[in-house]
């Protein structure tokens, strides 16, 4: 989808000639009874007659009215323009127009736009309009192609907030293609093949290992979860350089289990499918990686993903099989279920090679994240309270929030094994808080933190659908510190890009390296 923003006046944007056009209206401003513009004309009446109240998630649609260039205008009531609000407002609107054939739709937002209200609103537009249909024989092909911004002031944040809306879009689309591609469409060579696919021809590399490489590296416990799987396992190494080489990377670690069966401790069957989902993690920062290539903040980040199958088998690991991890810390696997924190803690000893300011692992990890928290927020657990504090404004920011959940030593104690260093499961109390306590063993030497996204990466039910989360609250936290990094003097680059961080041209890249 293509987002484009222009200044214009209520009565200009009448004039725009899109198929529908969406009027984000707060409930303060009061229509003008005597404006030359109909739609303030129609929306006065609408209320006179009580059919219509400035009250958020209100709708008035209008349908070819003289006056009108677009066929079809919806006013949409946004109360006081805050983010839940616009969401709401954008959800109602769409609901009015999805049945339509919309190519290009106009977006018009009266009183104060500001840079959160508009990718709030971008961001829940293309949510609603979003289908998934690659594996589908007869596929309804998404029409909505262009929109058209506009608001009654101009701000260079404005302008800048919608392209990053693009971008955040692709990104969010992107994870939640892979994430709702079924286990036999998305194998880990498949997302190993989508990363080199996303890294071509952009600003970063991508590397990826298979078995041999991953043995070579001692790899234990990611090889442990592997082995019974027919399916080759793929570690995939993605490197964004956005900044110069001396500025520590940030490392996105993703959990990449392409089907999650439990192994040898199976699941049961109901609802066994979204365990498709289980490499939501990935799918997230493959779908950060593509914003980022779109954007070209100023920051370095590399991005792993460990991905395999978790299977039974008569060759796979078995309760009570103790694996050597990479960091050379042995574990007894008492419960094959609790795969995650296995391929992830050998990712997360992989990390220490790029002295990393900051490792954030994402990971659909716990069912018990799920009963803690619902599909509201993500799980944050963090070691380190300045990366956490990032963490949860880049969450309330791009309304992709979090909650911090604690990490005190007490937890592990279920952890102890009589057999190995530690164990990979502990009872069943706080059980998304010692899965944390696992993984935290393995980040000593880093500020690190850990998303628990086992909620808030799929919908279930009727609406069954990956949401791309948390690529909003990821991207957000990296073009954050991209605007903290201070400009390194160079040519060609624009007041804007400079002020966000945000690169204009590959050119600058070079001399920001200088
Ligand atoms: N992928 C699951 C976690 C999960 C379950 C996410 C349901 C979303 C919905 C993970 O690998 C898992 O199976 N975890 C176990 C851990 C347990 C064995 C300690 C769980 O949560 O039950
Ligand atoms: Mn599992
Ligand atoms: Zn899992």
């Amino acid at each position: 989808m293509n987002f484009e923003f222009q200044k214009l006046s209520l009565s200009h944007a009448m004039t725009a000639s899109v198929d529908a056009l969406v009027v984000l209206w707060p409930s303060q401003v009061q229509p003008d009874t005597q404006a030359v513009e109909p739609v303030s004309r129609l929306v006065a009446q609408a209320i006179a007659y009580g059919d219509f109240e400035l009250k958020a998630g209100a709708v008035l649609s209008l349908y070819s009215q003289p006056g009108l260039a677009a066929r079809h205008v919806v006013v949409a009531c946004s109360a006081d323009h805050q983010p839940g609000q616009i969401r709401s407002a954008m959800q109602a609107a769409w609901g009015v127009l999805k049945a339509g054939k919309i190519k290009r739709l106009g977006l018009h937002v009266v009183g104060e736009a500001s840079v959160q209200g508009l990718q709030m609103a971008l961001s829940s537009l293309a949510d609603a309009s979003y289908s998934y249909t690659t594996t589908l024989s007869k596929p309804k092909a998404r029409t909505l192609k262009q929109v058209q911004v506009s608001a009654t002031h101009d701000r260079v944040e404005l302008r800048q907030a919608v392209v990053q809306a693009q971008a955040l879009v692709a990104g969010v689309e992107l994870a939640k293609e892979w994430a709702n591609r079924p286990a036999n469409h998305a194998t880990p060579t498949h997302l190993a093949e989508t990363a080199k696919s996303i890294a071509s021809g952009r600003a970063f590399k991508c590397e990826v290992l298979g078995p041999k490489e991953v043995a070579k590296l001692g790899m234990g416990a990611f090889m442990a979860v592997a082995q019974g799987a027919a399916e080759p396992l793929r570690f995939i190494v993605l490197r964004y350089n956005g900044a110069a080489a001396t500025q520590a990377p940030v490392v996105l670690v993703g959990k990449g289990i392409t089907f999650d069966s439990g192994g040898i401790s199976m699941k049961p069957a109901a609802e066994m499918d979204e365990m498709k989902y289980d490499m939501g993690g990935a799918a997230s920062v493959l779908g950060v990686f593509k914003a980022l290539g779109e954007l070209k903040p100023r920051v370095n980040v590399v991005g792993l993903i460990p991905a395999t199958e978790n299977m039974p088998d008569g060759l796979a690991v078995k309760p009570g099989d103790v694996v050597t991890s990479m960091s050379g810390q042995t574990i007894e696997i008492l419960n094959t279920d609790a795969e995650g924190r296995l391929v992830l803690c050998d990712a997360l000893t992989y990390a220490e090679r790029f002295k990393p300011q900051a490792v954030i692992d994402i990971a659909t990890l716990t069912g018990a994240c799920v009963i803690a928290l619902g599909a509201v927020r993500t799980g944050l657990f963090s070691s380190d309270d300045v990366l956490a504090l990032q963490l949860q404004h880049a969450g309330e920011a791009s309304g992709d929030t979090c909650w911090r959940m604690p990490l005190d030593d007490d937890y592990a104690e279920g952890l102890k094994s009589r057999f190995a260093d530690v164990a990979n499961v502990a009872g069943r109390a706080a059980g998304s808080v010692t899965a944390a306590k696992f993984l935290q063993r393995f980040t000593k030497s880093f500020a690190w933190a850990h998303l628990d996204i086992a909620g808030t990466a799929w919908r279930s039910g009727a609406a069954k659908g990956a949401t791309g989360r948390p690529v909003g609250l990821l991207l957000q936290y990296l073009l954050t510190l991209a605007q903290e990094t201070p400009a390194v003097k160079s040519h060609g680059k624009s007041k804007a890009a400079v002020k966000s961080g945000v690169k204009g041209k590959a050119k600058s890249r070079t001399a920001g390296k200088a």
